[in-house]
């Protein structure tokens, strides 16, 4: 094995920049100046954990990320090599090309703010090849729009999508590519429904939702979410059309039922309404087979199916998709001559290569494989430590755990002093319309890592005990 200069890599245990982005900066650094040439082996992760005194994972965390931007390739079985820089140029003042000491101009995510991806493992050099090739071969697709429902290479990329992962036999003519997900909620509303109409959403639900409906004087049914999922409208006036979560509640986070989607479906064609699934993270579950979208055991018959890449790939990317049953084309054509379309066009021609390329796999595989990892530290720990405090369901799948709070402990309490004490945590008595007396943490575990959740999870239990040693002295 090529003798390698580790001992130049030094951690900076004080430092803002996690151990895992000191070991890719320092790394893409020998990689950049020549001192790690293109066939060297790298250490094997174990010993090298032992020699900088850090857990192992953090050593992979690193190392799956410079795999992620093409730094290093990795060989069932023969560990990891570094690879020959191809045809994207880095240049040494780049923000993340290794040079600098802070190379990240991305917020440092803060333990447990919900629905962030970890962006520190987006595939920027994948992305920037990809990017790289349009502008030299087709440089005219990433600027003419043309379609207003978007670029028709995505739109056949989310097609064949939806086909393999969603079980959604769609056609691309019915794509229409969004600025993400809630732009295509806004779009759905605003085609099917006008002012003074009732819209069935979920109670607890996602606020924006709740928000925008009101803001377009849609009236609210608020449905209630019982162990099958969110429960059928009861009273009168009925919604004409009703906007669910079935492959993961938000926020509660368990599936619907079989039968209830069923039930959904039956209702929605004897009252000639719509549903509106929006099926925001589902490409994260961590164990089993995914559960098939709604709109696919409805074959997009009275279902409009909504999703996104934000969580996937990138919030700040802003694309997302609706896929419109037939019947609904015109109207939702008429709605974007109206209101505009408000998807950036010059990204999409790029991200239908990363899928038909199979880099968006390989990075959905990666980022899996690593909020897998995440989601278990959390949760094992939930588990054997803070059972004193409350309880949490696990559903396999989603980007955050909600975790119920025993009674003595209410969630705005625990939020509040989390966040003295730097912490981001969501209470779940916040996501309902109507008091339903929840009481829980919302909490995110994908956009850190190991060690960025172990001290946070620390923090976490410190504010319980505060709060349990002062209910105690204080008498309750
Ligand atoms: C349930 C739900 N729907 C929609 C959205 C909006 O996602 P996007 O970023 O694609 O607009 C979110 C974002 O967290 C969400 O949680």
């Amino acid at each position: 094995m090529t003798q390698l200069p580790w001992l130049a890599l030094s951690i900076e245990r004080g430092s803002k920049t996690p151990i895992f982005e000191q070991i890719c900066t320092a790394i893409r650094t020998q990689v950049v100046s020549g001192d790690l040439t293109a066939g060297t082996k790298m250490p094997p992760t174990r010993a090298f954990a032992t020699e900088l005194g850090v857990s192992r994972s953090t050593v992979v965390t690193a190392y799956e990320q410079l795999v992620a931007e093409g730094y290093l390739s990795s060989l069932r079985g023969s560990g990891y090599t570094v690879c020959v820089l191809g045809e994207v140029e880095l240049s040494r003042t780049a923000p993340y090309d290794g040079v600098t000491s802070e190379p990240v101009d991305i917020r440092a995510p803060v333990p447990f703010e919900t629905g962030m991806p970890d962006m520190r493992l987006f595939p920027y050099r994948q992305w920037a090849k990809a990017v790289a090739r349009i502008c030299r071969t087709n440089p005219q697709a990433m600027l003419v729009g043309g379609d207003a429902f978007g670029n028709f290479e995505l739109r056949k990329s989310i097609a064949a999508h939806l086909s393999e992962w969603r079980g959604i036999d769609a056609s691309a003519h019915q794509i229409m590519v969004t600025a993400g997900s809630m732009d295509a909620l806004e779009i759905c509303m605003r085609s099917v429904a006008s002012t003074g109409d009732v819209i069935g959403v979920e109670d607890p639900g996602y606020p924006p939702l709740h928000h925008f409906a009101q803001a377009q004087g849609l009236v609210p049914h608020y449905l209630k979410i019982d162990d099958d999922g969110a429960t059928l409208p009861s009273s009168t006036p009925l919604p004409d059309l009703v906007v669910l979560t079935p492959s993961h509640q938000y926020p509660l986070g368990g599936a619907m039922t079989p039968n209830r989607r069923l039930e959904f479906i039956n209702w929605a064609n004897a009252h000639g309404a719509w549903i509106t699934e929006d099926d925001y993270d589902s490409e994260f579950r961590y164990a089993g087979r995914p559960i098939p979208a709604l709109a696919g055991f409805d074959q997009l018959s009275r279902t409009i199916y909504v999703g996104s890449f934000s969580k996937i790939f990138s919030n700040a990317l802003r694309l997302g998709y609706v896929v419109v049953p037939e019947a609904l084309i015109d109207r939702f054509q008429d709605t974007v001559k109206r209101f505009g379309q408000k998807a950036s066009y010059m990204p999409q021609q790029a991200l239908a290569e990363f899928m038909s390329s199979g880099e968006f796999y390989r990075h959905l595989r990666r980022v899996r494989r690593s909020y897998g990892d995440r989601r278990k530290l959390l949760l094992d720990r939930l588990e054997r430590e803070f059972s004193q405090f409350g309880f949490f369901k696990d559903h396999q799948a989603g980007m955050q755990i909600v975790f119920h709070l025993n009674p003595g402990f209410r969630d705005e309490d625990i939020a509040s002093l989390a966040r003295q004490r730097g912490l981001i945590i969501r209470p779940l008595s916040s996501m309902f319309a109507r008091d339903g007396g929840a009481n829980g943490l919302m909490l995110g575990f994908c956009a850190y890592t190991e060690d960025e959740l172990i001290p946070a999870i620390d923090v976490l239990k410190d504010c319980f005990e505060e709060l349990a040693a002062g209910r105690s002295q204080g008498g309750h």
